[in-house]
């Protein structure tokens, strides 16, 4: 484009692409997506395989390391994990300050970004070492982080990590441990978990990525970049959707009335959550595994969803109707992934934190991949200026 301009007069070349929906950003091996297929898979290998076979920390190792770890380093990244699972507790009396009713991704929006002053080594982000070890803790607290957040709002104390359990085992025992000594969890929701985490690791170049990217490429250390992919996430547009479907299910509260709330979303009145992609141009991969899971969850908590019966009516008649064919708006990854968090019993406000602890795999996987790229700049995009020039100032009595 440097060489288009011709002198300084000339305005040169510009691409205007609101929302970059045509323009890359990056060069990237990690994550590859046919949104016309619907196709989603990671370092090549299918999203079904990985979910049949593998499990999330296997996966968040292929992300972060490019290929599926032996047995020997799979042990090792587990143990590691496992073993620095704790927070600083003086992270935790800085969660105690927030208010009873703080929106958990607020709080970890704010603790994950306070990680940064407890290991001001990461901010030494060419050493190979440090990057590894911050991979290990945020990989490791997030969780913690998460369920200390939702024992907050209920007034409950914190559970400190049990390293005996899985990762997804200890996570359920943080939240809902109650006075027994040691917290059983039930393999099938352990397993279900693990499935949902797997399928929320990465999905390239989406807003909270491109946030942790965008503040990656400043050489910022990798905590802060990771609370900005946390931030991104929070909105109801991205991570915040799986909150907003549950309570779009809830409004249209029967069957019944699934038509007329249709017709609102087809005069443009509010959106039908959980549907449409910017990428996927067809059914979701994610939102079919997450579907295939929600029986066996229920089962598993003894629980009837009342919300099932009217996702499921609501996916038919949508995808029966021209309005949302011929705009090719299908199920997306959020729209049965709260009716699992519902059954489990996680809060609604506390869905979006469940998207945020598994898809920090793949923010790190991505930042890792953007540090090492030998045309890394930082991120700077340009604009169309559209305001006026050459104004004078006006002095306050002439105003
Ligand atoms: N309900 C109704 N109409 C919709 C929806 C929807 N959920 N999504 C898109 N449309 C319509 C738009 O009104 C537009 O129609 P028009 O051509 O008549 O104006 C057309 O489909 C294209 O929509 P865009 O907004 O241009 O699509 P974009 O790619 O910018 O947005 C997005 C993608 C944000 C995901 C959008 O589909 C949406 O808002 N969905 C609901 C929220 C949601 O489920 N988000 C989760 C996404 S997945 C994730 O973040 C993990």
């Amino acid at each position: 484009f440097r060489q288009i301009k011709v002198d300084e007069d000339d305005f040169g070349l510009m691409t205007y692409d609101p929302g970059y929906t045509n323009t890359a950003s990056c060069r990237s091996a990690i994550t590859y997506i046919d949104g016309e297929r619907g196709i989603l898979q990671h370092r090549g290998i299918p999203i079904e395989e990985l979910c049949e076979h593998s499990t999330y920390l296997e996966v968040a190792y292929l992300l972060i390391y490019g290929h599926l770890p032996t047995e020997e380093e799979l042990s090792r990244w587990v143990y590691d994990i496992t073993h620095h699972t704790y927070v600083h507790e003086n992270i935790k009396s800085f969660m105690d300050g927030f208010r009873h009713d703080a929106h958990p991704m607020g709080i970890l929006l704010a603790s994950v970004g306070a990680l940064s002053t407890f290991y001001p080594e990461a901010s030494d982000i060419d050493d190979e070492e440090q990057r590894n070890m911050a991979a290990i803790r945020l990989i490791a607290k997030m969780p913690t982080i998460a369920a200390f957040a939702y024992r907050h709002s209920l007034g409950l104390p914190y559970v400190y990590p049990d390293n005996d359990l899985s990762y997804t085992g200890n996570f359920l025992s943080m939240l809902f441990k109650m006075a027994e000594p040691k917290y059983e969890p039930d393999p099938r929701l352990e397993k279900a978990l693990d499935i949902l985490f797997i399928l929320h690791a990465d999905h390239e170049q989406n807003a909270s990525t491109s946030a942790v990217r965008t503040v990656g490429s400043t050489r910022a250390d990798p905590y802060t970049a990771v609370a900005a992919g946390v931030a991104a996430l929070y909105g109801p547009l991205h991570g915040g959707a799986n909150v907003a479907v549950l309570k779009m299910l809830q409004r249209i509260g029967s069957v019944e009335n699934i038509p007329d709330f249709l017709e609102t979303v087809k005069q443009g009145k509010e959106r039908l959550m959980g549907f449409g992609h910017r990428v996927y141009k067809n059914y979701d991969p994610r939102a079919r595994i997450i579907k295939s899971h929600v029986d066996e969850v229920l089962e598993a908590t003894g629980k009837e969803s009342p919300w099932l019966d009217i996702a499921i009516e609501l996916e038919k008649r949508a995808l029966d109707d021209e309005y949302f064919t011929s705009r090719k708006l299908y199920p997306n990854v959020d729209f049965y992934s709260g009716l699992i968090y519902e059954a489990l019993g996680i809060p609604t406000e506390a869905f979006t934190v469940m998207f945020a602890i598994p898809r920090t795999s793949g923010w790190i996987a991505q930042w890792m991949e953007m540090l090492r790229d030998p045309e890394l700049r930082i991120a700077r995009p340009r604009q169309i200026y559209t305001g006026p020039r050459d104004q004078r100032y006006v002095p306050m009595s002439e105003r």
